[in-house]
Formats: C-alpha cells, sequence, structure tokens
C-alpha cells in the first residue's frame, strides 16, 4: 500500500486553489465580458452565481475529493460504478484545455519579451494578427511560429518540472512563489492604472449598469460561464486538488476564501483595465465602447496600443504580460493535475510515470496542433467546446449524481465533520437551482449552434471541430468506463474511502 501524499498546510491549499482558480479568466475574459454583457448590471447574475452556484459546487468538489481521496474517476466510481466516466470525460476536458491554454500563456511570454521595446510599433492589431500570429486559414494546419514554438516549449518544461515535485515540492512551492508576486505584480499595474488621467470615465464606463439587459438569458448565461471557469469548477480540478486534503481539513471557510480572492482579483483586473481604456479614450477621442474586444483582443491588441502611448508603458508591458504568464501558469498545473490524480490513483503510477505518459504527450500536441499560423482559429474552436460545454457538463454531471445516487446527504455530513459553515438545506438547494439554469443553458447554447450551422456567415468548419472536440471527450470517458468496469480500485482507495479518520 503506498501512502499519498497530502499537502503541507492548510494555507498550501487555499493558494493552490486560489492559484488554480486566479488565471487568464480573471485578467482577460472576465473585463470584456463584464462589459458586454451590461457593465455594472453584470455584477448582479455575476454576484448571484458565485453565491448559489460557485461556492456550492467548489464545496461538492471539495467534499467529494477528501472523500475518496482520489482523482475524479476513482472518485466518481467510489460514488457510482458506471459513474467512473464522468471522471475520466474530465481528462479529456482537462487534456483540451490544457493543451490550448498553455499557448496564450505562451503568447504573452512572447510578449514580455516585444513589450521592452515596443515590437508591435503603431499598429499592435496588424503585428498581432500579422506578424506574430501570421493568421492563416483556420484548416491550414501545421504551418509553425518558431518564436511562439519556442515559448511554448518553456511553458510545458516548466509546467512538468513543478508536476515532477509532487504535492508539496511541486504545485505547493510553485503557488507559493506564483501568488505574493501576482499580487505584487498586479497592484504595481491597478496603481499605475487609476493614476492615469481619464481613468475615472473608463470607470464609470464599467460599473455603469445597463438595466436595461438584466433581463436577457444572455447576461445570465455569461455570468454562469464566467463563474464556472474562473473558479475553475466542472473538470474534477478540485477533486483533485481537494484529494491531497488530510481528513481533517476545513472545507467551508476555505472556499468562501478562495471565492473572495478570485472575485477580488476579477474585479481588480475589471478596474485596471477599465481605468487603462478611460485612459486611452481621452488621449484619442474614441468612445470606449469602441475599444473594448473580448478574449485576446484586450490583452494583446488594445493594451499594447495603450502601452505606447502611456509615460513608462514599456515597464507596465514586461509587469502586464508577466503577470499573465504567472497567473496562467498556476492555473495550467491545476489542469494537468486532472489526468496526473486520476491515473495516478486508478492504476497505481508514479508521478515520474505520469510526467514521461502524459506530461511529454500533452506538451507534444499542444506544440504539434497550436503555435502555428491557425493556432488562434484552434483555440477558439476547441475553447468553445471546453468552456461553452464542458465545464457546464461535467459540474452538472456532478451534481446529478450526488443527488441521483442518494448521497448527498452523507457528502453534506462528510462536510460537516469538519466544516464550520454547516451545509444543509440552503446547500441541496444551491445545487438544485444551479442543475436547472445549466440544463437551461445547454439547451440555448446548442440551439445557438444550430442555428450557426446553417448561417453562412459563421466558419463551419470550425463548428466541426467543437463537435469532435466535444465527441472524442465524451467517447473517451464512455470507452475507459467499459474497458475498467470490471477492474477493482487499488486498495487504498476502497480502505480510505470506508476508513474511519
Ligand atoms: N480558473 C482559471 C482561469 O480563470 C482556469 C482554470 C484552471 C480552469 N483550472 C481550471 C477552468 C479547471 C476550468 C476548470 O483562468
Amino acid at each position: 500500500m503506498t501512502t499519498r501524499e497530502t499537502w503541507g498546510t492548510r494555507a498550501g491549499f487555499i493558494l493552490a486553489a486560489a492559484g488554480s482558480a486566479i488565471g487568464l479568466g480573471n485578467i482577460w475574459r472576465f473585463p470584456g465580458e463584464a462589459y458586454e454583457f451590461g457593465g455594472g448590471a453584470f455584477l448582479l447574475p455575476y454576484l448571484f452565481a458565485i453565491l448559489t452556484a460557485g461556492i456550492p459546487l467548489l464545496l461538492l468538489e471539495y467534499t467529494i475529493g477528501r472523500k475518496y481521496q482520489s482523482g475524479p474517476p476513482s472518485a466518481f466510481r467510489a460514488l457510482y460504478r458506471p459513474a467512473e466516466g464522468i471522471g475520466w470525460w474530465q481528462n479529456g476536458i482537462a487534456f483540451f484545455l490544457a493543451t490550448f491554454y498553455a499557448v496564450i500563456i505562451a503568447w504573452a511570454l512572447c510578449y514580455v519579451f516585444f513589450a521592452p521595446g515596443m515590437a508591435w510599433g503603431d499598429d499592435a492589431g496588424a503585428f498581432f494578427g500579422g506578424e506574430f500570429l501570421q493568421a492563416g486559414e483556420p484548416l491550414d494546419f501545421f504551418e509553425y511560429r518558431p518564436i511562439m514554438m519556442a515559448a511554448l516549449a518553456a511553458v510545458w518544461a516548466l509546467v512538468l518540472l513543478i508536476m515532477a515535485g509532487g504535492v508539496r515540492k511541486g504545485v505547493e512551492l510553485a503557488n507559493r512563489i506564483c501568488i505574493p508576486l501576482l499580487v505584487v505584480l498586479f497592484g504595481a499595474i491597478v496603481v499605475r492604472a487609476l493614476t492615469l488621467d481619464g481613468a475615472a470615465d473608463g470607470l464609470d464606463a464599467f460599473f455603469t449598469p445597463q438595466w436595461d439587459k438584466i433581463g436577457d438569458y444572455e447576461i445570465w448565461l455569461a455570468a454562469y460561464g464566467q463563474v464556472f471557469f474562473s473558479l475553475s469548477i466542472g473538470m474534477g480540478t478540485m477533486i483533485a486538488y481537494s484529494s491531497y486534503l488530510r481528513k481533517r481539513s476545513e472545507l467551508s471557510t476555505t472556499a468562501v476564501t478562495v471565492g473572495f480572492a478570485n472575485s477580488s482579483f476579477e474585479l481588480l483586473a475589471g478596474i485596471g483595465v477599465f481605468a487603462v481604456l478611460g485612459f486611452m479614450s481621452s488621449e484619442s477621442g474614441a468612445p470606449i465602447d469602441e475599444l473594448v474586444g473580448t478574449g485576446g483582443g484586450v490583452a494583446f491588441v488594445t493594451f499594447p496600443t495603450i502601452l505606447s502611448q502611456m509615460p513608462g508603458g514599456a515597464f507596465i508591458g514586461v509587469l502586464f504580460f508577466a503577470t499573465l504568464v504567472v497567473a496562467g501558469i498556476s492555473s495550467l498545473i491545476s489542469m494537468v493535475i486532472v489526468p496526473f490524480s486520476s491515473f495516478e490513483d486508478r492504476f497505481g503510477w508514479t508521478r515520474k510515470k505520469s510526467v514521461l505518459v502524459l506530461g511529454v504527450p500533452m506538451a507534444a500536441f499542444s506544440l504539434l496542433i497550436y503555435p502555428t499560423s491557425n493556432g488562434s482559429s484552434m483555440v477558439d474552436a476547441v475553447d468553445f467546446a471546453v468552456s461553452g460545454y464542458g465545464l457546464v457538463l461535467g459540474g452538472l454531471a456532478t451534481i446529478v449524481l450526488a443527488f441521483a445516487t442518494g448521497k448527498i446527504k452523507s457528502l453534506a455530513a462528510e462536510a460537516n465533520r469538519t466544516s464550520m459553515l454547516k451545509l444543509g438545506t440552503v446547500w441541496y438547494a444551491c445545487l438544485a437551482l444551479t442543475s436547472v439554469v445549466l440544463v437551461y443553458t445547454l439547451f440555448r447554447s446548442v440551439q445557438g449552434q444550430i442555428a450557426d450551422l446553417s448561417d453562412p456567415a459563421v466558419a463551419n468548419e470550425l463548428i466541426y471541430i467543437n463537435w469532435g472536440v466535444g465527441g472524442a471527450m465524451i467517447l473517451f470517458g464512455v470507452v475507459m468506463t467499459v474497458v475498467l468496469y470490471r477492474r477493482p480500485l487499488p486498495e487504498r482507495v476502497e480502505e480510505e474511502a470506508s476508513a474511519p479518520v
């Protein structure tokens, strides 16, 4: 029987969980989403989603992980044997998410080096799409961009090195370095941003509620999507992380702390980004809404443009892109941990074996597909399969399973054994409400995709890639369930799961 590693300290787990949550989603996704979906009015559905869906699901994943002390497939199997496949399917999601997320970190890493000399010149948009990505046709694969490849290889080398260190000397240590670094880097950026001329106008634009939008289902969907992505739920990441907790660890205040830290970071990012947009608008006279894009646009086009005009822009640029890299790395390790913990717990693999048999091929896949001229189209297509469907379905499956197996009460009891805030009716009600919202979300987004299929203005081949990726992930889950159905879990999991504490 092998003994399983645990986090060194309570703070170690909190830092790692916060490191997972705080990522590219906070810095480049949140400000754009919030602005697009109602500005200040977005904050209401967003807060609602955090409190009724985000934190309750975070608690559910923590509880499952700590109770069964194993990665998602074995944990789900312990809940209900045929459900093992949910965990494997989440491995599929993690595979695709990690392999493209690393690419965005690699772009940011390149920009750390571009910033001192403002390599983008006067036209950051043309630089990003033209010179840097050399964006070509969506389906022209394998036209490589050497700088990007080098950066991506460096990202993967660092991540695999961290993973090779295990829980305490790898993941925990990395987060102990990353989180304080993030606070300092990001703090400096926000302070600088707020002292720019025009900052107040930017904040006005950001916080002014467009109440007429609050009734749109789209802003609610966007809020739930943002919360899932941002808190890293629905993919088994938190099951994997909390599987390394000691059985006596407290859960409820941890979830609240992580949720609070993540939202603070997100709001700060919104404030920083919009203060800078306000400055830009006061310099150029262009209205703020013309300056905002979602996704990569803000980070790699709008920001560089502004940096060129800002006193001290080169320095802030280095800080900004370094922040993206640091925040991204601590999230990327929490994606890679999903397959690592899954295979280690199911098949008794050592960490070394996971690095070689899982980590290296993941890095290779990432390097093969993305640092190319169609890389950014692929990122978009795969992102939609992952954040548009995968996470939401994964979260839904976790909730349904907990209720359908009748284990929800025993899970609550397990959490309450050590929790300061007791889980009970309110928790059940939040989870039930969340599942209703998620079913509706899925329904609407499938509808949207079907409509897109018949719209020639949308690149159809990308939709097929999107469905293909989604199908591949589910197929993997099904195949693994069938193949492993009769194979018992390694003794450790069964024993610890039923052992008195
Ligand atoms: N939360 C991270 C971000 O905001 C991304 C992330 C890390 C994630 N692990 C995850 C998203 C697991 C979903 C599932 O960038």
